[in-house]
């Protein structure tokens, strides 16, 4: 207690601000403009008025050294405001922190609430003090330390800041909410909350009310910081030291996560909702689901079984109404009803009409589900590779279409609807037309047989166009070949101003055609050893693949020694100039990174596997990624290993420098390439991706290893989500993650035949599976950071037999 006094008396000493506010001594006066600052001056705490508002408040904001933008994150007298300056803030004779106003005689305007069980001597020991998280605390002094009687944290106002919880305190009766201002000029309570239902029977949600109606709900699954005990249930934002974000929830109802960007000084959303009609609670009403990709035709669609409740409402594509079942005559119960699968969903509202079980088997829960004729549908979770069973026993609600997460939702149909979905599958059941079917089938069979046998054979002796299937190829009107006076004048004399990289191949500009097109144009440099004819057949071939996840040839110049390719142009260049970029990689969210890294795999896959070339693309990285217009990902330069001879490719990769973190131990050291060096580069991409970190780029703490061994540092200590890109703020889903990093780990194994494919490699993604456990994977460990310059590293660096890991428990 000394030692405080004095450790405070000295702190007056050196610094004008304080922190504090005792007993009967230094209150806060609105007329005398001072502040309370925390220690290192994180927050302020004072009287303002927002907007155009002439009325005062206590609130407590980011300082301005902090945030430049005044925001305020809590308010006191939020519903009590003061029309003059004449408040006092101060700790009165009852041990509260009190409001007064206009006449100090008076009955506080605002108290803390703090006087239970107070003795004389206990108030002199109290006091008040802004900490450097933003809480505003009343402490007491006792023999046993200090204690906190109240703190702001417990009622927040309309903002979350990193510390607070969001939920419930059963124990300790608090509910902590958001909600939302009047206005922007007025903090009064607003129409808006944000808070959780615990929702005991099933999982716990989280919505947005609009007074007692629900407005949007958050997206079910847990979210990374959401914490759920004996006493407490609730989600919280983390300290981050490099970067500042905040939930917050607008006057308007728009729920919002913030994050500061110091450099222009404003706020940037990272994202909100609701925003689109798809987004609003109930937009289609029960049993529809809603399409945000539909939203030209119209979003909502019934589910399975069901028909909408009124036509005209939905012919004016109203579906607020909802969809109702479709044959109220046939029963659902015990029946020969059965379930239909409806993909990829949010999860149907739980709150009061669902339950969950925990540990039983899709199976299970099927029959859980229908055994009681009021059950809906039912859908079966895995949790921490657990697998649980949720059963809904009304209206389904709330439901939405999603294109990568979501999960799967089986719902009750009668008989009638049952066989129309397995006819809609193609499996016709009916014994009139079988024996043709079957007889088609086999015919169908025998043939496809046939030809792939024919196929293969073909494939066998050549993997290049006969003269007839060529020509085809230059008739068919994608492919040009372009005039190199056209291609000049289209880069301006390939001059360096439109050059948009170098890569071991040549140099790519922008370019724009006659026809205004903007393209890409890749000039080669002039090592390929091949022929002309042998190019532009080369060139040929690869125009006809064709996946949404590659980059479109779309011709070529031959002149001379000049070899130039003509791409479609990407304006978001690529990928690693986000990821790797300090502002730009906030805008590849989790779900963003999740479809990118989809999208990689299935273009891979296409070319080791679904083009009828087998191409192996031996320089697969994140600068190789380009980003198209919604940020979707499509490769480049796959065809570049086969208009380049083999080891050639090996000489040309190794000067570009960078490419060395993405190379298979076998490629690196010795030169043997093979669709599972691909595979591991793709590995290497996906950490990258994840972590927002570059494999050879240097670690403050782990100077000693790269990516991939600190990736596997964390793995083998069971705590390999700490990987997880600190930008994303903790905001994205724990099992993709998890699924990722694991599925990128066992692709970067040291020995090749460990190495999953590629069509594995989509199926894992697409968490249908579980996974095996990864071994060690290649070049762990690193004696020096040279080695990052060269890529034909000494043997003993990238087998890391030298090192032994201790520890070494699979999961
Ligand atoms: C401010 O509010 C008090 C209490 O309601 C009232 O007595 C006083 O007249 C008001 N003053 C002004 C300037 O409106
Ligand atoms: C203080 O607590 C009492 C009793 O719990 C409650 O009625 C009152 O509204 C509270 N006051 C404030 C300012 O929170
Ligand atoms: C102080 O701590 C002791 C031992 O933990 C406990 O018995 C006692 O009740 C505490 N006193 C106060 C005032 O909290
Ligand atoms: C069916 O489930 C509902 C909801 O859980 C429950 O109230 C009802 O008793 C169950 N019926 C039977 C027959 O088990």
């Amino acid at each position: 207690m000394l030692l405080k006094s004095l450790l405070l008396f000295l702190l007056f000493q050196f610094c004008t601000c304080r922190d504090t506010i005792r007993w009967n001594e230094q209150q806060l006066k609105d007329v005398d403009g001072e502040v309370l600052v925390s220690k290192e001056n994180n927050f302020e705490l004072g009287f303002f008025s927002p907007g155009v508002s002439s009325h005062r408040y206590v609130g407590i904001w980011y300082s301005q050294s902090k945030i430049s933008a005044k925001t305020v994150v809590w308010i006191a007298n939020r519903d009590s405001p003061i029309n003059d300056t004449s408040g006092v803030l101060k700790m009165n004779r009852y041990g509260e922190l009190a409001l007064y106003a206009y006449n100090m005689e008076n009955i506080p305007i605002w108290s803390t609430n703090a006087s239970q069980s107070v003795q004389n001597t206990d108030t002199l020991n109290r006091y008040v003090q802004l900490l450097d998280t933003g809480n505003l605390v009343v402490f007491r002094d006792g023999r046993n330390g200090s204690l906190i009687l109240w703190q702001s944290f417990d009622y927040p106002t309309d903002t979350l800041i990193p510390g607070m919880k969001s939920g419930l305190n059963w124990k300790k009766g608090l509910d902590w909410h958001l909600t939302s201002w009047k206005s922007q000029d007025d903090p009064g309570k607003g129409d808006y909350a944000f808070r959780v239902d615990p929702n005991h029977n099933a999982t716990p949600q989280y919505f947005v009310y609009k007074g007692f109606t629900k407005y949007w709900r958050v997206d079910a699954g847990p979210w990374p910081n959401f914490v759920s005990n004996a006493n407490e249930m609730y989600i919280t934002l983390p300290y981050k030291s490099n970067a500042i974000s905040i939930l917050k929830l607008k006057d308007s109802g728009l729920f919002q996560h913030l994050l500061w960007n110091g450099a222009d000084h404003q706020w940037v959303e990272m994202w909100s909702s609701p925003k689109y009609p798809c987004d609003w609670y109930g937009h289609c009403g029960a049993n529809s689901k809603c399409s945000p990709d539909n939203i030209n035709l119209f979003e909502c669609e019934c589910i399975p079984g069901y028909e909408p409740k009124s036509v005209d409402g939905w012919n004016r594509r109203d579906g607020i109404d909802g969809c109702v079942s479709k044959r109220v005559r046939v029963s659902k119960c015990r029946n020969g009803e059965g379930f239909v699968k409806v993909a990829r969903v949010k999860d149907p509202d739980t709150s009061n009409v669902a339950r969950l079980r925990t540990s039983m088997s899709a199976k299970e829960c099927e029959q859980e589900c229908l055994k009681n004729c009021s059950c809906t549908a039912y859908m079966s979770i895995t949790l921490e590779r657990v697998a649980n069973c949720l059963t809904w026993y009304d209206d389904l609600m709330d439901m939405l279409v999603y294109t990568g997460a979501g999960r799967d939702l089986y719902v009750r149909v009668d008989k009638i609807s049952l066989a129309e979905a397995r006819n809609s599958q193609g499996f016709f059941r009916s014994g009139k037309v079988l024996i043709p079917i079957l007889t088609a089938l086999v015919a169908l069979l025998l043939i496809i047989i046939l030809s792939v046998w024919l196929l293969k054979k073909k494939r066998k002796t050549r993997d290049y166009l006969d003269a007839e299937e060529l020509e085809e190829t230059k008739r068919h009107p994608e492919l040009q070949f372009f005039d190199l006076n056209t291609l000049i004048a289209a880069t301006d004399n390939f001059s360096d101003a439109n050059k948009l990289g170098q890569g071991g191949f040549g140099s790519v500009y922008k370019g724009e055609l006659p026809n205004e097109q903007k393209v890409a144009i890749k000039r080669l440099s002039r090592t390929s050893r091949q022929g002309i004819e042998e190019f532009k057949n080369e060139v040929a071939l690869i125009a006809r693949l064709q996946h949404r996840n590659l980059v479109k040839l779309l011709g070529c110049c031959i002149k001379g020694e000049e070899r130039i390719l003509v791409l479609e142009y990407m304006p978001h260049k690529s990928l690693d100039s986000f990821l790797f970029d300090n502002t730009r990689r906030s805008l590849l969210n989790w779900e963003k990174r999740f479809e990118i890294i989809n999208g990689v795999a299935r273009g891979v896959l296409y070319l080791h596997r679904d083009s009828r070339l087998r191409i192996i693309h031996r320089d697969l990285k994140t600068s190789n990624v380009l980003l198209d217009a919604k940020l979707d990902p499509k490769i480049s330069d796959f065809g570049m290993a086969r208009i380049f001879q083999g080891d050639q490719l090996l000489e040309k990769t190794n000067r570009v420098v960078g490419t060395y973190g993405y190379m298979s131990p076998e490629y690196a050291v010795f030169g043997r390439f093979s669709t599972k060096s691909d595979v591991f580069s793709f590995g290497i991409i996906l950490l990258e991706i994840v972590s927002g970190k570059r494999n050879n780029g240097s670690y403050e703490m782990h100077y000693s290893i790269n990516l991939i061994g600190h990736v596997w540092q964390l793995w083998v200590e069971d705590k390999v989500l700490e990987i997880v890109d600190s930008s994303l703020l903790e905001i994205y889903q724990l099992d993709e993650a998890l699924r990722c990093i694991q599925v990128g780990l066992l692709c970067v194994q040291e020995d090749l035949k460990d190495r999953p494919a590629m069509s594995a490699v989509v199926f894992m993604l697409s968490g249908e599976t579980s996974l095996p456990s990864p071994k060690q994977p290649a070049f762990v460990f690193r004696t020096s950071s040279s080695i990052v310059d060269d890529p034909f590293i000494p043997n003993e660096s990238y087998s890391s037999n030298s090192l032994t890991i201790t520890n070494m428990e699979a999961r």
